[in-house]
């Protein structure tokens, strides 16, 4: 269930008696670690009520595709792309065959049609509309379209029918959902990742550092660990917890961190998300600087050139697949490319922190990737758990399929 943390679950309910289920499935869904936004059909309304999956949730129901309001809010659009997965359970029979036909007749089946995300349904109704040859068809079509179907289970129905057709229990489905995150991509590697600021000391007291919150480097930790590798990741001084199964090894300076990430070598991958001091003071003071209270004269620090992590590793006699990110403000991606050559890297990813609500200290982010080929592919705003796990995905294609 872990690898459900973090993740963006659209949950889609349409009606059928088995929507009261629903409820303890937000709940099962949240204890996991999941983020849930409920959709429901207007058939749905009837049998519960949205003020119960709000509650539980912690999130405003969506319902209406046609609502000004709700768009403004967050637009069908919006919630396609905001979700790690769309599942939809309980899925009625008449909610299938919408989605085998292509159906865009409201919010859900439109969201469906317009997400990129993984969709899942849990289908539940009678057995025999289970058994009728047209829900078959239509199953056989979504299961074409690599829609994951989880059951249902066969026993007594609410109707009194006995046989297949009872939706899965929810503990069953938030298992089910927790495997569509299973990826072995990167399986057997080890996947070195540095992140968060350094801190470069003036003094007992003082010290240079930057805006750095680590939040990207441990969304990508997150996701190479997701992805089946053994994870040492270098942290400068940040708030976050370590992400499951995760080796963490704290540092403070940039002496420091690159000491440690050379101690981790040998590596499949090193991924260069840190935000690393550029410069140091060329000393540390013993004790505490006492201003001048004599006169306003300012004072002059001198700074010396810190290492470069990244370049250091990279013509590293055990020299990993070595990734780089590029902090810029004004030509992006002209800059990162200049990187990727002189640093000798693999692939850089180019971050434009000029943006508001990305970069530096935000739960999103957007990127360009460039490779060798200096082919730029822009990976849009999304948060940054969603962005690892394309990053991640896309690195472990180009190490496991070299050109
Ligand atoms: O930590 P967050 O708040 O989530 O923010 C994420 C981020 C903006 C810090 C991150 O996405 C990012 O862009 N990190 C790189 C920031 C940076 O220092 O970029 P740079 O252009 O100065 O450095 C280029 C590359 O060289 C980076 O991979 C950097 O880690 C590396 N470097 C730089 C200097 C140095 N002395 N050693 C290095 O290894």
């Amino acid at each position: 269930m872990q690898r459900l943390l973090n993740k963006q679950v659209v949950l889609g309910i349409s009606g059928g008696i088995a929507a009261y289920k629903s409820a303890e499935l937000v709940r099962r869904l949240k204890d996991a670690g999941a983020d849930v936004r409920v959709v429901m059909t207007r058939a749905a309304h009837e049998f519960i009520t949205p003020l119960t999956l709000q509650a539980l949730s912690g999130n405003p129901v969506h319902g209406d595709l046609l609502d000004p309001a709700a768009e403004a809010a967050m637009g069908h659009i919006e919630l396609a792309r905001w979700a790690d997965l769309v599942l939809i359970a309980p899925a009625t029979a008449d909610l299938m065959a919408r989605l085998a036909n292509g159906r865009g007749d409201d919010l859900l089946t439109t969201l469906v049609l317009a997400t990129d995300a993984p969709v899942a349904l849990a289908p539940a109704m009678n057995q025999a509309m289970w058994r009728d040859s047209a829900t078959q068809a239509n199953l056989q079509t979504l299961l074409q379209r690599e829609i994951r179907v989880f059951g249902p289970a066969a026993g007594e129905q609410a109707c009194g029918d006995i046989g297949p057709g009872r939706m899965l229990e929810p503990t069953d489905i938030a298992a089910r959902c927790a495997e569509c995150f299973e990826r072995g991509l990167l399986s057997g590697r080890h996947v070195l990742i540095n992140a968060g600021p350094t801190r470069e000391a003036i003094d007992p007291v003082r010290y240079i550092s930057n805006h750095s919150s680590g939040k990207m480097g441990f969304a990508l930790a997150e996701a190479a660990a997701e992805a089946g590798a053994r994870v040492t990741l270098v942290a400068g001084p940040v708030n976050l917890p370590t992400p499951a199964r995760v080796d963490r090894i704290d540092v403070v300076s940039a002496a420091d961190m690159l000491a440690a990430c050379e101690a981790a070598l040998p590596a499949d991958l090193f991924i260069a998300s840190a935000a690393v001091a550029d410069y140091r003071p060329a000393s540390c003071a013993s004790g505490k600087l006492k201003k001048d209270t004599a006169s306003d004269a300012g004072m002059t620090l001198q700074l010396v050139r810190n290492p470069d992590i990244l370049a250091t590793l990279a013509t590293h006699a055990q020299r990993p697949w070595c990734v780089g990110f590029a902090a810029e403000t004004d030509d992006v991606l002209g800059y990162a490319s200049d990187k990727l050559t002189r640093k000798n890297l693999d692939l850089i990813i180019a971050n434009d922190v000029s943006q508001p609500g990305i970069g530096f200290n935000s739960d999103d982010n957007a990127v360009t990737l460039i490779d060798r080929s200096l082919t730029p592919q822009p990976l849009p705003r999304a948060s940054k758990h969603k962005l690892a796990r394309q990053i991640i995905a896309f690195i472990a294609n180009r190490l496991n399929s070299p050109a």
